[in-house]
């Protein structure tokens, strides 16, 4: 344990991190800049290969900051697991998707705990960052691990520590967002606290791997629950002919007791449409139904329909069906300003209106190309004939760099789902 703590902070110690996606790449390129030796893990070729040409293929990584760790040797891609030979800590960031039957998918977890085993040897530090249900750590993990005759907290050192990451937030980076660490002994939470503080300002120690799996779910069944209420709210007041955004923006000068979230399309990203079943699942094995999680997800689901029943309402009331339409949708990731298409709402927006038999076109400068049902739809430019010639446009994603006057100027009908065409005064903008 000394030995391992004398090597963090002296910056000798050789970390690798395994699945270089989202989380991964980051948290490795932000390790190699503080001075460490670093081994990128992944199973795809491809990645590998971009990293070693200093191509980062991710937003959040600048292709400077990359080429610079690469050149200099601090972060090294491989698909060599057998490099953890050489390693003293290992962290964890492959995903945890769910099943078709929205119960959790552990098996890329579990699959590098297996090849982690195999490699592993005294001294070493292994953490989990992937979000997944409680008792992932100590129930999957550490069996795996201690199939090689060695023992948690006495020969090796095992924490969960969630990963935070906001993509596409500047404000918020790895080295100012929290930290929160459970180790399954004392000794592995020290350690553990100890290698992240050489990254991270602030780090929160919680009292066991478990209770560290649930912030993390807390943290997006939080958001998830939220969103789902005043998506509600947003159904509401259409109902009674209100504006739900005048509404949240006066409830939001409440200077205490209220923290406003706003409406849109639905839930998409990794996380928030994904986490809150991972705890749910777990609940159902103990025999209890996490209803606000199913109340929020039956919600937050129904909101492409809504927001198809906006545009249909708004076509016929210009006496058009929506069958031979054209519609153009405008931005398609999930949220503004990155290019992370999964789990859009843009996704089932398109698919519910091409069954209605609408013609789609999107445009988003983040997503140059869609793969929708095995068919690759592009994206197409943004000029005033194309704006001109759709019966109606859907703002989905509300990119900063939409030039919000030139498309109210240019359309027919807008169908603005985050409110991006605020400041525009127009009968032609239709808000959720
Ligand atoms: N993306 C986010 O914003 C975010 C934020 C917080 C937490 N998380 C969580 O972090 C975890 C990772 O998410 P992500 O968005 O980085 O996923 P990702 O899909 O972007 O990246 C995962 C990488 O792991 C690789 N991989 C899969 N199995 C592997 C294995 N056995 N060995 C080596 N590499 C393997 C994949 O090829 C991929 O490159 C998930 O649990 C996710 O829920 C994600």
């Amino acid at each position: 344990m000394n030995e391992l703590a004398k090597k963090i902070t002296s910056k000798e110690a050789v970390i690798a991190v395994i699945g270089m996606g989202y989380v991964g790449l980051p948290l490795a390129v932000e390790f190699a800049n503080a001075g460490f030796k670093v081994f990128g893990v992944d199973l795809l070729e491809k990645k590998v290969e971009k990293i070693k040409s200093g191509i980062p293929y991710i937003k959040d990584v600048s292709e400077d900051e990359l080429k610079e760790v690469v050149r200099n040797k601090r972060l090294t891609a491989t698909t060599d697991y057998s490099v953890l030979k050489r390693v003293d800590a290992v962290s964890i960031c492959v995903p945890t998707p769910l099943k078709k039957t929205k119960d959790p998918d552990i098996s890329h977890i579990l699959a590098a705990s297996v090849k982690i085993s195999k490699y592993l040897r005294k001294g070493q530090l292994v953490i989990l960052e992937s979000t997944t249900y409680p008792g992932t750590t100590t129930e999957v993990i550490q069996p795996e691990l201690e199939k090689s005759g060695l023992k948690v907290g006495r020969d090796f050192f095992l924490a969960f520590s969630p990963e935070r990451v906001d993509p596409g937030n500047k404000r918020y980076k790895t080295k100012n967002t929290p930290k929160v660490i459970g180790g399954v002994t004392k000794n592995c939470t020290k350690l553990s606290k100890l290698l992240y503080s050489q990254i991270i300002n602030t780090i929160i120690e919680v009292s066991s791997t478990e209770a560290a799996e649930v912030v993390k779910l807390l943290e997006n069944t939080f958001r998830s629950v939220n969103i789902g209420l005043v998506n509600e709210i947003a159904i509401i007041c259409n109902k009674l002919n209100l504006d739900v955004w005048e509404i949240i923006n006066a409830a939001a000068t409440k200077p205490f007791g209220f923290m406003p979230f706003y409406p849109g399309p639905g839930l998409g990203g990794h996380c928030i449409p994904i986490d809150p079943h991972y705890l749910s699942w777990k609940l159902k094995t103990l025999n209890y139904n996490a209803k606000f999680i199913q109340l929020a997800e039956e919600v937050n689901s129904s909101m492409p329909d809504f927001v198809v029943a906006k545009i249909v309402n708004a076509l016929n009331r210009k006496r058009k069906s929506i069958h031979s339409s054209n519609i153009l949708i405008l931005g398609v990731s999930y949220k503004k300003d990155i290019e992370d298409v999964r789990e859009s709402p843009a996704l089932d927006i398109i698919n519910i209106l091409k069954e209605k038999g609408a013609n789609i076109h999107y445009h988003d400068p983040f997503v140059p190309s869609l793969k929708d049902n095995g068919k690759v739809l592009k994206s197409v430019s943004l000029t005033e004939n194309r704006l001109k010639s759709a019966d109606c446009v859907v703002i989905v994603t509300d990119h900063s760099n939409f030039d919000y006057p030139f498309i109210v100027k240019n359309s027919n009908i807008i169908i603005d789902t985050r409110n991006a065409a605020h400041n525009i005064s127009s009968k032609k903008v239709i808000r959720l």
